[in-house]
């Protein structure tokens, strides 16, 4: 709804901060981090004057795992890994998350399990056992092949032979991330108690991992070849030769939507995020027909195939907007676990401070992702450290490891990640010794403390967190304005995404005082009918109340 929102949920209104838990804190000297480390730095993310001051922590897995895919591979929906610690300390994460108003959301991952999860072990065992049918298993083609031609996301087939019962099946990650049958009810009720697990612990809300796959063709048909498939992909890149029209986005998933969503309503005020990529025309129908489907369908427009481009930034939004049912709630994302870190992708510091304030001034729950506050970039991983199987498989260029890297508390050993002298899972950024939270907490105009005061200006200004959007046409090419208005209170906001200074003519009404620029030098000075904006330079202005003319539309 493009209006002022009057009683908006905490996922609206907050903002989330999402925590790769092996990368945030580690308490035990193993090089890994784990809960103990992210509840001794709940104080960083919230609860006083001087946190970043998120509203939510999205941790990804981490349930018991062999960690083919780093948690992503769950052996016990029910459970936490020793390495990260144990379900007594995730209940006192979650109270003193809750003591200081801060939501937890954590993953579920529903498309498939760990193969060592005991219900793959059994399923394994024989094809008469009675958990055969809770994953996906076929006779090989006639030539003895896979059962049809799909691949595997990580390279290679998605299928694998499995010798005792003379079947295969079905994954589309790595081998040891065998598919749930998702046609089975049996295995949907287990999965949704899965989910009342935590809900029942106080978890607030999930965010579901490649939710756009549950539902299979139930024939398994071959996908088409993909036309326009790079000349450059790898001989085992089955899965980007080919198009995913009998894997992904099956009509039935609505159906599991809407089951999943009724599990999230037992409850007060949880909610349901999905990770979805996608088309927008396929993406937004995970919001449900009458909106009883996803809250959020996590929105990465941003972070495929965007170039740092303002018309094309600004159409993103726009057609997005344009898109959205009355009920949905829009959101987006800068960075994830599985991207090139935002700082590296946009091209450096000055481009990630713009994007950070464009992320919290747009309408609609914005997710962070840990270091991005600091700027951090990707780091350079050599190849004998390499981890992640997608790299592993597909080639070091294509490994995620670069934006999982330790977060950087300080300037000591090992940033203060982990104490001296331990190897960390994965290096350090080479410039952790400056670009680390101590650090910036005591420079007034670092990143950090530019997103300290984004959130904390958007939390306090109803314009910015529930008001209307409305894009502005400016001459300047590479700039992008928009106003956020609620009732009388207005905000403008104006983006240079050009490497040059830029003069803007403020529309007509727009006149006020810049409340914060992206450089956090500015503050206070008077925008007049024009404002200059310094290169990559973005600043919200306060526009002055009773000005005619902006936001007709509100
Ligand atoms: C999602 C996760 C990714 C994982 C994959 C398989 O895309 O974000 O990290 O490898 O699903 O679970």
């Amino acid at each position: 709804m493009n209006s002022p929102q009057q009683e908006l949920h905490w996922w609206q209104r907050g903002v989330v901060y999402q925590i790769y838990p092996r990368s945030f804190d580690d308490t035990t000297g193993n090089g890994v981090g784990d809960l103990e480390g992210i509840i001794a730095q709940l104080d960083y993310l919230a609860g006083s004057d001087d946190a970043l001051g998120v509203d939510a922590i999205w941790i990804s897995p981490f349930y018991p795992s062999p960690m083919a895919d780093f948690g992503y591979d769950v052996a016990d929906y029910c459970d936490v890994a020793p390495l990260f610690g144990d379900l007594a300390t995730f209940d006192r994460l979650v109270a003193e998350a809750h003591a200081r108003e801060l939501k937890i959301i954590i993953d579920w991952v529903p498309n498939h399990s760990s193969d060592q999860h005991r219900w793959f072990v059994e399923s394994r065992s024989s094809r008469d056992n009675l958990k055969r049918d809770w994953y996906i298993w076929r006779d090989p083609a006639l030539d003895g092949g896979p059962p049809n031609n799909w691949g595997s996301f990580f390279g290679g087939p998605a299928w694998t032979f499995d010798e005792r019962t003379g079947q295969y099946y079905l994954h589309q990650f790595v081998p040891g991330q065998p598919e749930l049958n998702w046609r089975n009810s049996t295995v949907r009720e287990a999965m949704y108690d899965t989910l009342r697990f935590w809900l029942d612990r106080g978890v607030d809300g999930f965010r579901m991992d490649v939710i756009g796959l549950l539902m299979k063709d139930e024939e398994l048909r071959d996908n088409p070849p993909n036309p326009d498939a790079s000349p450059h992909l790898l001989a085992n890149d089955l899965f980007g030769r080919l198009l995913s029209v009998h894997n992904m986005f099956l009509p039935e998933n609505h159906e599991r939507m809407r089951e999943i969503r009724q599990v999230f309503d037992e409850y007060d005020e949880r909610c349901a995020i999905g990770e979805l990529w996608g088309p927008l025309d396929e993406w937004v129908k995970y919001y449900g027909a009458e909106g009883d489907e996803l809250h959020l369908p996590f929105n990465f427009r941003w972070m495929d195939g965007m170039t740092w481009d303002s018309q094309q930034i600004r159409a993103s939004v726009d057609t997005l907007e344009a898109a959205l049912p009355d009920f949905a709630w829009p959101n987006y994302v800068l960075g994830n676990h599985d991207r090139a870190r935002l700082a590296t992708r946009f091209g450096g510091e000055a481009q990630a401070r713009l994007a950070a304030l464009l992320l919290l001034t747009l309408r609609g729950t914005p997710t962070l992702y840990y270091g991005d506050e600091l700027g951090m970039p990707n780091v350079d991983i050599p190849p004998e450290k390499v981890q992640d199987p997608q790299g592993l498989n597909l080639g070091i260029e294509r490994t995620r490891d670069v934006c999982r890297t330790p977060m950087q508390w300080d300037s000591g050993a090992n940033a203060g990640f982990s104490p001296a002298g331990v190897e960390t899972w994965l290096p350090l950024t080479a410039d952790y010794a400056t670009r680390n939270v101590a650090v910036q907490a005591a420079d007034p105009t670092s990143v950090l403390n530019l997103y300290r005061r984004l959130l904390a200006y958007r939390r306090a200004t109803p314009a910015l967190y529930g008001g209307s959007y409305t894009p502005l046409d400016v001459e300047q090419q590479d700039c992008y304005v928009y106003l956020r208005a609620t009732g009388e209170e207005k905000r403008l906001i104006a983006l240079n995404f050009s490497a040059e200074s830029r003069t803007l003519t403020i529309p007509a009404g727009g006149s006020g005082s810049v409340a914060l620029s992206t450089y956090l030098d500015r503050e206070g000075a008077v925008a007049g009918e024009t404002l200059e904006l310094r290169a990559y330079e973005g600043v919200i202005v306060e526009v002055e109340s009773g000005e005619q003319g902006l936001g007709s539309r509100d």
